[in-house]
């Protein structure tokens, strides 16, 4: 048996950040990074409380990729303030602390506090994922919190706030979008629901990824984008992500590379590993089942080709010729990374993406000596 909901109330759209005027909560503790909280974007939510007559805090204290000492640090602010809602405004890794700090603080007083996520950022999905990414610098590890706790009550996309989000960040948690997607598609728990979210997410990226990295002020792009992302994170908290995650977690958190830049260029050699069109040409029948998935994903994208192989090549080739167009790095030397240094964690970093929770769901089953072989041909 098979279940599908959409726990997280959604407002979006032009005004949606109005949504905050009217909202029952008598206490909130917003929960930000300190770019934010400098720039004007905190000040279009603050000005909405103290309209609703509101008591409130700030805790800007988050930083990418969010550690454990700083989640705690959130915990006892949270704790002393002693809010009955928490407003998340930031990029994934605001929205993730702030997931993970009320998960932390209710597991300590059984306090319920409501959680609103807005996102500043068209990546993560964090606004609708029971996941949440802390870090662990001393073991250069990324661990995913699952729960269904953790969704959040309420989601406000506005895309007002994303104008600001410089190029090459479009550039990286655009790609995130479209891997969550992809992963998300080809996941062994896919399903129809899943897969409609998805298709969406992925199509709106052929269209209008490009478009937003080009053009800041293409607001028609940024907005459809906005959209995209929570779409996508809507088919993965459903049908959970692959290899292609593992891997970047692992890599991410040992050399600290932007999350979305790393997802880009693990995902040509995920493909290529997944569909095994590297190991056979034979007849259609052979082809793993997430052969056609991707086919799909291609004929979306309006790269679909003469067969199988071809159509999976062109769409590998999509996404190099994205990435090139955004200025992303095709290959982790060219991320700047020293040569002894990665072929020296290549072992490591195998191990802990065999071991990520999102591997799991990925079409292939995959061993640590593949995700070596993988890593090294990531590495030129
Ligand atoms: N919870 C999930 O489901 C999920 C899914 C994917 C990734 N993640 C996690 O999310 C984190 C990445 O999130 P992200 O890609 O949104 O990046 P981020 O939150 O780390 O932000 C990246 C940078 O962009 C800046 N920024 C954010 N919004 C801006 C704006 N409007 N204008 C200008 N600058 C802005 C931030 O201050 C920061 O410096 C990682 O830790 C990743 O592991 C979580
Ligand atoms: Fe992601």
């Amino acid at each position: 048996m098979k279940s599908f909901d959409i726990r997280t109330k959604i407002y979006f759209g032009d005004n949606a950040l109005d949504r905050l005027t009217e909202i029952p909560y008598k206490r909130i503790l917003v929960i930000t990074d300190p770019f934010i909280a400098k720039s004007g974007m905190l000040r279009l939510i603050t000005d909405r409380l103290r309209q609703s007559e509101t008591e409130f805090d700030v805790f800007s204290d988050v930083v990418p990729d969010p550690p454990l000492d700083r989640i705690t640090k959130g915990v006892e602010y949270l704790l002393g303030f002693d809010p009955d809602c928490v407003i998340a405004i930031g990029g994934g890794s605001a929205i993730d602390s702030a997931k993970s700090i009320r998960e932390f603080s209710t597991r300590i007083n059984g306090k319920d506090i409501a959680l609103i996520a807005i996102p500043t950022t068209s990546g993560t999905g964090s606004e609708v994922t029971s996941f949440a990414v802390v870090s662990d610098p001393e073991k250069d590890m990324k661990y995913p919190i699952v729960s269904d706790s953790m969704l959040p009550t309420e989601a406000i996309l506005d895309a007002e706030l994303v104008k600001s989000v410089p190029a090459s960040v479009t550039a990286d948690t655009g790609m995130d979008v479209f891997t969550h997607a992809t992963e998300a598609y080809v996941s062994v728990n896919n399903n129809e629901f899943s897969a409609a979210l998805a298709e969406k997410a992925i199509e709106i990226c052929g269209t209008f990824l490009l478009r937003s990295y080009l053009d800041n002020n293409d607001t028609h792009a940024r907005k459809k984008m906005h959209v995209a992302s929570c779409l996508a994170g809507l088919a993965f908290n459903s049908a959970s992500l692959g290899l292609n995650h593992g891997i970047a977690h692992a890599v991410g958190a040992k050399f600290h590379i932007p999350h979305g830049r790393a997802n880009a260029i693990v995902l040509p050699h995920v493909i290529e590993f997944n569909s095994g069109i590297n190991k056979h040409s034979k007849s259609q029948k052979e082809y793993p089942k997430c052969v056609e998935k991707y086919c799909n994903i291609a004929k979306l994208l309006g790269v679909s080709n003469f067969n199988e192989i071809t159509t999976i090549r062109a769409l590998i080739g999509w996404i190099q010729f994205m990435n090139k167009e955004m200025n992303i790095p095709l290959s982790f030397s060219q991320c700047g990374i020293p040569r002894e240094e990665y072929m020296a964690a290549i072992n490591e970093m195998a191990e802990k993406a065999v071991a990520d929770t999102c591997t799991a769901t990925n079409p292939k089953h995959v061993s640590k000596g593949e995700v070596c072989i993988l890593l090294e041909a990531m590495y030129d």
